[in-house]
């Protein structure tokens, strides 16, 4: 299981110490949730700010983009050296194009979806999708509650990239701790992205460590 702990728990006021406690953490990823205030109800930081904590990180940078048009930042998302660039379906119009891309500019394509959204907008780009990432909450804000339907929904996606022999990975983001990861992982997630559970924790290093020992509650 790959873990990738969200920035957007972190201490805004200094972000550069929590991407070096990040930096030494046992952790995969770094999550960066961006955030346009029209895509979803809540604004984050843009690229000024991931510009300037992009080279401290040492670790492949996983970028969230909730906004409309994401398209639009395809370049400058691959110019910060990110490993993973992650869209969503209700904001893309042309999602095969995207999706295609994000690979083309040497990224792993994320396809994330929205807790109402059926799985079948993933089922004709699978293809073309390295990841897929259901949201466990409303995007928009960091801490909320996990909606309980998203195990099925995982349960659900996994049986389709069964199906069709695809090698897509399944990343979780929003409402994973310690509670929900063990069934997260026997669903058959891949990577889950925790926001406050690592960065809220009073010690997210040792945060970290517990939710990588996480195995499956099966
Ligand atoms: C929510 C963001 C998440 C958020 C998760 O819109 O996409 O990445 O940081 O936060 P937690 O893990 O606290 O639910
Ligand atoms: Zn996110």
């Amino acid at each position: 299981m790959l873990l990738a702990p969200s920035l957007l728990s972190a201490n805004f006021a200094n972000l550069a110490q929590d991407v070096e406690t990040f930096n030494r953490s046992e952790a995969d990823w770094l999550h960066l949730d961006v955030m346009d205030g029209v895509f979803v109800p809540n604004i984050s930081f843009g690229f000024p700010v991931i510009e300037a904590i992009a080279p401290l990180c040492k670790k492949p940078l996983d970028v969230h983009l909730m906004t409309v048009q994401p398209e639009r930042y395809t370049e400058r998302v691959a110019a910060l050296g990110a490993k993973v660039m992650s869209v969503h379906a209700e904001a893309c119009n042309h999602l095969h194009r995207t999706l295609c891309q994000i690979r083309e500019h040497g990224m792993l394509a994320g396809l994330v979806l929205n807790p109402h959204t059926p799985l079948d907008f993933a089922e004709d780009v699978l293809a073309e999708a390295d990841i897929v990432m259901l949201m466990g909450v409303n995007p928009g804000f960091g801490g909320q509650r996990f909606i309980p339907r998203t195990l099925d929904r995982v349960r659900r996606l996994r049986r389709i990239i069964n199906e069709q022999h695809a090698s897509t990975l399944i990343e979780i983001d929003g409402g994973v701790n310690l509670e929900t990861a063990p069934q997260l992982l026997s669903a058959g997630a891949d990577i889950l992205v925790a926001g406050s559970a690592v960065f809220g924790a009073e010690d997210p290093c040792e945060a970290a460590a517990k939710l990588k020992r996480v195995t499956s509650d099966k």
